[in-house]
């Protein structure tokens, strides 16, 4: 195995790093404009590259609930706010670590707009703010921070977190390679998300699928895909408030009728498990004798 920081392998190029700086040297903007270098001592802590400075705003990812599927970045980031905005539920969850004289905006879907400018002004004003996202910002969050942006003026930073649709997969035993992600929990035409579903569906592929409370929960998706000719005998499995409190369902497709709350996600597994694969002559296993056909 060559040593970590061995040069490149002649005819490639060298790893990218932001800014085409070496990896000490973090970029970070301030109000999305000026770009400056920060020299950081050798014994640094990495947290976010952009996460420091006079006007630092970021959004972030704060897992599906419980704080043990908080990044420690995310936690470090929220702890350290003198603003920490979000959905009142998602304030909710990680009030805990909001520090005592932090600023919180709260706001629900009616008055974001208004409570999104006021993140935007004292963020303006140079204070460290923070926007929570349940889960991961960049699952079905994307119409948020497109918000947030618009308030600022400008593209802001995010920090991932762990995914709903992540604790599906681990509940489910799916490997995300096999599977597609779909979420109708959007604003606009869903149509073409509707399309995908199918597609996948028809691919043979899993479907891991963020239902759209309350006119697509999981028993409108079932009616659609069976409507559209899937297999009613597809394995489905239902789970509400992952990491909270915990409640599952699973059957075929054509027994999914029951009604669901708004913190579920939805699994429809294909028909056939895909093949491990492992032991195809690409994979070198067998060859090297690692592993025998049929053994895992
Ligand atoms: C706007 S989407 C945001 C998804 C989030 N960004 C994520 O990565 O999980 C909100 C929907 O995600 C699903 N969801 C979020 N957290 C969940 C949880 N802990 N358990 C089940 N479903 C969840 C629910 O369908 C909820 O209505």
């Amino acid at each position: 195995m060559p040593a970590r920081n061995a040069s490149p392998p002649k005819g490639r190029a060298a790893p990218l790093v932001k800014g085409g700086k070496r990896p000490d040297a973090f970029q970070y903007s301030s109000c999305g404009s000026r770009r400056r270098t920060l020299r950081l001592p050798a014994d640094h802590v990495p947290t976010h590259p952009r996460c420091s400075g006079p006007a630092m705003i970021v959004c972030i990812g704060i897992g599906p609930g419980s704080l043990d599927y908080l990044t420690a970045l995310g936690k470090h980031l929220i702890e350290d706010a003198e603003v920490v905005a979000g959905f009142d539920t998602v304030l909710g969850l990680v009030a805990p670590i909001i520090r005592e004289n932090a600023t919180r905006i709260g706001m629900n879907y009616r008055d974001q707009t208004a409570r999104l400018d006021e993140v935007a002004a004292l963020h303006h004003a140079g204070r460290r703010c923070v926007v929570a996202f349940m889960g991961d910002v960049h699952f079905s969050g994307f119409q948020f921070l497109e918000r947030v942006e618009l308030a600022c003026g400008h593209k802001i930073d995010t920090v991932p977190g762990i995914s709903s649709a992540q604790i599906m997969a681990s509940r489910g035993r799916v490997c995300f390679d096999e599977t597609t992600f779909l979420t109708f929990h959007r604003r606009g035409d869903v149509e073409p998300f509707k399309r995908h579903l199918i597609h996948a569906l028809e691919d043979g592929r899993n479907a891991i699928v963020i239902p759209r409370p309350w006119d697509f929960m999981p028993r409108d998706v079932a009616a659609y895909a069976l409507e559209h000719g899937i297999d009613g005998s597809c394995p489905v499995e239902v789970w509400e408030a992952l990491t909270q409190s915990e409640a599952s369902w699973a059957g075929r497709l054509d027994e999914c009728t029951a009604e669901f709350s708004d913190l579920s996600i939805m699994l429809i597994r294909a028909p056939a498990e895909f093949p491990s694969q492992l032991n195809s002559p690409e994979s070198g296993a067998i060859q090297s004798g690692a592993i025998q056909p049929g053994a895992v």
